[in-house]
């Protein structure tokens, strides 16, 4: 299978493969050695995203927005540092930890009544955790909450404004400067509704949590730590942005992440067997796990990681694009290139992960049952 992903390059198979749309270069990874040299390594030259006119300019208006916000604007680095310190794993046990554990009993609760309702109660379980970790907004009760429509709206129009090649105007930014009524202009329109629909919301939800916590009642979230510490530094609607782009990088992620987790334990109940056995025998069986466990139970990070690994959600990552020429690999990449890193391409390699498509757990840890360091999806986070 993983033979057909990439095409091959003076008779050869190429784990890298350069090509041009409309002039633009394209540069696609097909292993995890070239990701981290690229990405990771030599990130502050590969740091950058590609231009995206419709996500940059247009729904966001500052180019503010997580993972397209460019190098050019003096925001990317105040965002980058905020989020820095938020997504640290001791920042997280503070502001998102708390408010996590009562949506996942919520949601062990649902499955447990309601099996058979697996995606539309893991959906509702994945706004949820976003809602309330990012804003201090309390769970919502179903699927049919108008909130969840709005929430599924607006991370719609914000992903389909991040695929490259989906508007003309990422590769002919001098459109944007054309009046909406001209033929094949129809885009700048719609791109403004969605711009209001999407700040609408969260300037409401932002609202909301400002008046809980000047009420003393606000409990610990993100959106509670911005106003807190960080606004000398950041306007509102930077902050608004802030809080969308988090709820927006989250929930469908999550959603798919959960969803083939369950598909795991339905196709392969002996893993779901040792998991229970695992967690059976380090966690008393008079209450729930809760974050407090995880390093007694390595099995259970190493299942998390064999998920991400065996079906990701974000199977071409989130492109990078380079911010001067380099050389790598006997390629010249130039100034600009958009760089992909094809994450699921990369979880077959059978050299890294050998019987891929076996479900194996084991395989990211040692003989002695701790985590082995083996590497898995999210480049750059
Ligand atoms: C659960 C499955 C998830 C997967 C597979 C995933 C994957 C990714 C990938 C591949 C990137 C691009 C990294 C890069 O190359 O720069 C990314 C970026 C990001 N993700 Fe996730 N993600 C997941 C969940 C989440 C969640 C739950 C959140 C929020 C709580 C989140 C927040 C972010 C943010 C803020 C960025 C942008 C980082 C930046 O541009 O500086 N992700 N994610």
């Amino acid at each position: 299978m993983r033979g057909h992903g990439l095409p091959m390059v003076n008779g050869q198979r190429s784990d890298i493969v350069m090509y041009w749309v409309m002039g633009n270069p394209v540069v696609l990874l097909g292993k995890m050695e070239h990701a981290e040299n690229l990405l990771q390594k030599r990130m502050v030259r590969y740091g950058d995203r590609p231009q995206l006119v419709v996500a940059q300019e247009f729904i966001t208006q500052n180019g503010w927005y997580i993972g397209t916000a460019r190098c050019k604007h003096d925001t990317h680095k105040k965002q980058r540092k905020i989020l820095n310190e938020r997504l640290r794993a001791q920042a997280l046990s503070e502001w998102a930890h708390p408010a996590e554990l009562p949506q996942v009993h919520l949601l062990l609760e649902r499955l447990a009544k309601h099996p058979e309702r697996f995606v539309g109660i893991i959906k509702c379980f994945t706004v949820n955790v976003m809602l309330s970790t990012t804003f201090a907004h309390g769970a919502v009760a179903s699927l049919e909450d108008p909130l969840i429509e709005r929430i599924n709206a607006a991370t719609d129009h914000q992903f389909t404004a991040q695929i490259q090649g989906r508007f003309l105007v990422d590769y002919a930014p001098f459109l944007k400067h054309l009046p909406s009524w001209l033929p094949g202009m129809g885009w700048k329109k719609q791109s403004l509704n969605w711009r209001d629909s999407v700040n609408t919301l969260y300037r409401e939800l932002w609202d909301v949590t400002e008046q809980q916590i000047e009420n003393g009642q606000g409990t610990p979230c993100l959106v509670q730590s911005l106003l807190k510490t960080q606004m000398q530094q950041i306007s509102k609607a930077e902050g608004i942005t802030i809080g969308s782009a988090m709820v927006d990088a989250g929930t469908d992620t999550l959603t798919g992440t959960t969803i083939v987790f369950i598909i795991v334990c339905m196709y392969f109940p002996h893993i779901l067997k040792k998991a229970q056995a695992v967690v059976d025998e380090h966690v008393r069986r008079d209450r729930l796990p809760d974050f407090g466990d995880v390093p007694r139970i390595p099995y259970i990070t190493a299942l998390i990681r064999e998920t991400f690994r065996w079906r990701t959600v974000a199977p071409l990552a989130i492109p990078h694009a380079a911010m001067e020429d380099d050389t790598y690999a006997g390629y010249t990449i130039p100034k600009g290139a958009t760089v992909f890193a094809l994450s699921q391409y990369i979880h077959e390699d059978e050299e890294l992960y050998p019987d891929h498509n076996a479900f194996r757990p084991e395989r990211f840890l040692d003989d002695n049952g701790r985590l082995n360091g083996l590497p898995h999806a999210g480049f750059g986070l």
